[in-house]
């Protein structure tokens, strides 16, 4: 069927079978569809949607517009694992995720992201520590996958192609907000990696990606039904983003995080929370472990016994980072040069955050780009977050910020006051795992 034809249908409410799909899918990698073509393409799906079977259509299609890789020939001792959040404040889950499955015995090629909007990147924090290369060359890829069983790295151009030109036409013709093209967008790169199974963690609350609790829950569940039925076993959880997730939100602030939970010096908090009931989905899922007890009684032996810390060492090495980050983290991680705290203007209860815009002042630090292509500044951020239902009294540290300039931090402060509010009573704190989705 002719391009224009395709679109025409899909602007009259029709559905689209999986061949005219996979080769509007070719069209986009090719060229053979133009920018318009593209656009309009885009709009009529965000006007008229998607059934689940366009949808599976449309992710196998950008999966398979590039590589797909193969671990088929390395003969790995266990599955092939990955977990995606939909990004967040304070996120750095997959820091300490990645390393703790594969002391598990999974193996897990991360691709991840950069810093998007008011959310931080994985990328962006891997690369506060020095000599850290998220482009490897693919053997050492492999073989850190294959031997340490983890290595994140960033995407290269051969993985989903389309979805690289269709999401750049999304950005500038108001059609990123549709569920179809969300779904194909996210699992057409993933499932490109060759897992044999995924967890996603897609996030509910002020600094979540989608605007509604409703809206996340209907990603979760097609994410679930749409990668399950391209051939990939997937769940997804429902997390809380009402307030950053780590106390922390930054690039080296993170990491430092990353490093306090998997050497055991952090032991509770809503981030080891949330990441230990992703990584057992992940045993559970990828057939590490028959339930949830003995999934959780094999992350927390790994856990205490070191294994996770060492695995998170040997990828760091492995990728060009210092071999002794674990002992010698203040001797490699970057500080910034101020760094001062936050005083509560009044006493009471912490109400609510306004975790976007939390997100948005560590952006303005530095933390993250104003425009594609600047430069990250590694060391600054915010650090010892105070939580949801605390009770303050007035002029008690709510949040240390590390800026590069006094005027800066100035800003940074009046920021953090105006997205919390403080009331005279206590809310309920919000719910962490909202929901699994199976
Ligand atoms: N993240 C993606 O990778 N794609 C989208 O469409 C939205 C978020």
């Amino acid at each position: 069927m002719l391009p224009q034809e395709a679109i025409r249908a899909k602007r009259d409410g029709q559905c689209l079978d999986a061949v005219t799909i996979r080769d509007l899918v070719a069209g986009i990698s090719d060229g053979g569809l133009g920018d318009a073509q593209v656009g309009a393409l885009a709009m009529a799906i965000y006007l008229r949607g998607m059934d689940a079977a366009e949808t599976v259509a449309l992710t196998e299609a950008i999966r398979d517009s590039g590589e797909v890789l193969d671990w088929s020939g390395l003969d790995l001792p266990g599955p092939v694992l990955d977990k995606h959040s939909t990004g967040g404040v304070g996120d750095l889950v997959s820091l300490v995720l990645g390393p703790w499955v594969a002391a598990c015995g999974g193996h897990v090629p991360m691709i991840s992201g950069r810093g998007l909007g008011h959310t931080g990147g994985t990328l962006d924090k891997l690369e506060a520590i020095p000599g850290y290369s998220v482009t490897p060359d693919t053997a050492t890829f492999r073989r850190l996958v294959k031997d340490v069983g983890v290595a994140i790295i960033g995407q290269t151009s051969e993985l989903a192609p389309a979805d690289k030109r269709l999401y750049a036409v999304r950005d500038v013709t108001a059609t990123v907000e549709s569920l179809p093209l969300i779904v194909s967008s996210i699992l057409g790169k993933k499932l490109a990696c060759g897992l044999d199974a995924l967890v996603m963690d897609v996030k509910v609350g002020s600094g979540a990606f989608m605007p509604t609790p409703e809206a996340s829950r209907e990603l979760a569940e097609t994410i679930a039904e749409v990668a399950s039925r391209a051939g990939t076993p997937t769940t997804a959880l429902l997390t809380d983003m009402s307030q950053p997730l780590a106390p922390c939100a930054g690039n080296a602030v993170e990491v430092r995080e990353a490093l306090a939970v998997l050497t055991g010096e952090r032991r509770d908090g809503r981030l080891l929370e949330v990441t230990r009931t992703l990584a057992a989905e992940m045993l559970m899922v990828g057939g590490l472990a028959a339930d949830r007890p003995s999934a959780l009684a094999r992350l927390d032996e790994r856990l205490a016994s070191g294994a996770a810390a060492e695995r998170f060492a040997r990828m760091v090495a492995g990728l060009g980072g210092p071999a002794d980050l674990l002992e010698a983290a203040d001797r490699h991680l970057p500080t910034a040069p101020v760094v001062r705290e936050i005083r509560a203007e009044r006493s009471g209860y912490l109400r609510a955050f306004d975790t976007r815009a939390l997100g948005m002042a560590v952006v303005e630090l530095g933390g993250g780009r104003r425009a594609p292509g600047d430069a990250i500044d590694p060391a600054v951020g915010l650090a010892d977050i105070a939580a949801l239902g605390e009770r303050v009294a007035a002029g008690q540290p709510l949040a240390m910020i590390h800026a590069r300039s006094e005027p800066e931090a100035e800003r940074a402060e009046r920021q953090f006051l105006a997205a919390l509010e403080i009331g005279e009573t206590a809310l309920a704190e919000p719910t962490l795992i909202h929901d699994i989705i199976r």
